[in-house]
């Protein structure tokens, strides 16, 4: 009889800049290890060349439009889903992913494209994560945390594109998805997080 290996657990972080989700991917990352389980970690953009691609062009302001940024961050998560989160699953690791195609439902759907669209074309070809933990928090409290960066113009602008990034991400719903009160301390967020993750172990 084969009995065929089973797959590792499949965790998306989700949130704006600043919502704090690297810190608390990381977190649940080496509690599961702590536990014994073999988890990796992935983030999108990924370090791969359409990632890198990504990055550097992210640098000069406008220099791609809202269908481009789409198709690239579409490019760059068919690679990774085909190198390394497929593989990683069904050699039965855990995989926690910092963004996913939330992010790009909510980022590319904030510059105008249709976010029912941009989440058909995801589903298409993306392995369904078994939970999607959603760190919520206000536009201005990502700003601040990330403040720093750029001009006051550019902040104005970037508060006001980021309240409708925040915005659908708190829209999202689905048997998979949860969703996080990013406020407060960085302790008690981990256990509220944890606290979904652990029945699914
Ligand atoms: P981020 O998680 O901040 O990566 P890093 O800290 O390594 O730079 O992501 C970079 C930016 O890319 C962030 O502002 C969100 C944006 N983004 C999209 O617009 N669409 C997407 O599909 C993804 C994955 C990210």
């Amino acid at each position: 009889m084969t009995r065929t290996k089973p797959r590792g657990l499949f965790i998306v972080f989700e949130g704006i800049d600043g919502s704090g989700k690297t810190t608390q991917a990381r977190r649940l990352l080496r509690r599961l290890r702590r536990r014994g389980r073999r988890a990796v970690f992935f983030r999108e953009p990924t370090r791969g060349r359409w990632g890198r691609e990504i990055r550097r062009l992210a640098r000069r302001a406008d220099s791609l439009t809202p269908k481009e940024e789409l198709e690239l961050f579409v490019k760059d998560r068919r690679e990774n889903v085909a190198r390394n989160l497929e593989p990683a699953l069904a050699a039965g690791r855990d995989v926690v992913l910092d963004r996913y195609y939330f992010s790009t439902i909510a980022y590319q759907g904030a510059k105008g494209l249709d976010p029912g669209r941009i989440r058909r074309l995801n589903e298409s070809f993306a392995i369904p994560p078994d939970l999607v933990i959603v760190l919520d928090v206000e536009a201005a409290a990502g700003l601040a945390r990330i403040a720093g960066r750029g001009s006051r113009d550019e902040l104005f602008e970037r508060e006001d594109y980021l309240v409708r990034v925040a915005r659908l991400f708190r829209a999202f719903a689905g048997p998979a998805v949860v969703h996080v009160d990013g406020r407060g301390e960085p302790r008690a967020i981990a256990r509220a997080i944890w606290a979904e993750v652990e029945p699914l172990i």
